[in-house]
């Protein structure tokens, strides 16, 4: 898709596309392309194809009882093959989004917090927004619970430099509050642009705001966490956000599941000796 769209050639699109969404065409789309010319990678649950999951003790954490495992249903958009971008590179989004003035959280931003990692990363993690810290460096996750995440990274057998780590929004909400629905559909498409250029095998939410976002769903993440999604052209699994664990000690137990069914899908192996 070009991004030089003009705007109303694209708002004409997008009410097309609404119109086939709300039809709810978009399983019909992907299905058809998934058996056309464009290689789309296998729908199958990778939990069931992957090497089993490792039993090792939690390495940051409190063991806790399993959640229960309730199926999601995610019907893909239409809305996708609008902010794929032929030719697209990390530099050219961040280009393209420039000294972003697109919605209001641009008012009180000190550094817009595009993303930071291996553009050539298996695995993205996708956080809320950025915080105070993060907004004072211009780097996701640098926080406390950033320091908490490179800890889970490092508990996956990975370094920090090993993934790609992001937001749904770009810019700081105000006290930290969570960004609102126009906030993540102005941001969204950046974040897609993004994940297609790096093209992950797993893409991990952290958080519900996260999930919510990419899956398109306001279920609470406690209904869906810890299970596999298509997105786009890679596999997603929601987990809880490292904030919540350093709120909620007691949680980290199902996120080490949460990760330990990730390594599997990728082949990880924990490098530390688990604690
Ligand atoms: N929380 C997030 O969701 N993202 C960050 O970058 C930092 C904290």
């Amino acid at each position: 898709m070009n991004s030089r769209r003009p705007e109303a050639s694209r708002e004409k699109l997008e009410a097309w596309l609404r119109y086939y969404d709300d039809l709810n065409l978009g399983e019909f789309y992907t299905s058809r392309r998934s058996m056309g010319k464009r290689s789309v990678k296998s729908p199958e649950d990778p939990s069931k194809t992957a090497a089993p999951v490792v039993p090792v003790a939690i390495p940051f954490a409190v063991p806790a009882a399993p959640a229960p495992i309730l199926p999601v249903m995610h019907a893909p958009s239409l809305f996708e093959a609008l902010d794929r971008v032929e030719g697209d590179t990390l530099e050219i989004i961040r280009e393209n989004l420039g000294e972003c003035t697109r919605c209001q959280l641009h008012k009180q931003r000190n550094k817009i917090v595009f993303g930071v990692g291996n553009p050539r990363a298996e695995i993205v993690f996708v956080g809320e927004g950025p915080g105070h810290d993060e907004d004072v460096q211009g780097l996701p996750f640098v926080g406390r619970a950033g320091k908490l995440l490179t800890q889970m990274i490092e508990a996956m057998g990975l370094q920090r430099e090993d993934v790609y780590i992001c937001n749904v929004v770009k810019c700081r909400p105000p006290e930290n509050r969570k960004p609102e629905d126009d906030e993540v559909a102005t941001c969204s498409p950046y974040l897609y642009r993004q994940i297609d250029v790096i093209a992950p095998k797993a893409i991990v939410c952290l958080g519900g705001v996260a999930a919510q976002a990419l899956l398109k769903t306001k279920d609470p993440i406690s209904r869906f966490r810890g299970n596999w999604f298509d997105f786009r052209n890679s596999k997603l699994l929601a987990t809880y956000h490292p904030a919540y664990l350093l709120r909620n000690p007691n949680a980290k137990g199902e996120v080490w599941k949460d990760l330990q069914k990730v390594m599997a899908f990728l082949g990880l192996k924990p490098k530390k000796s688990p604690r």
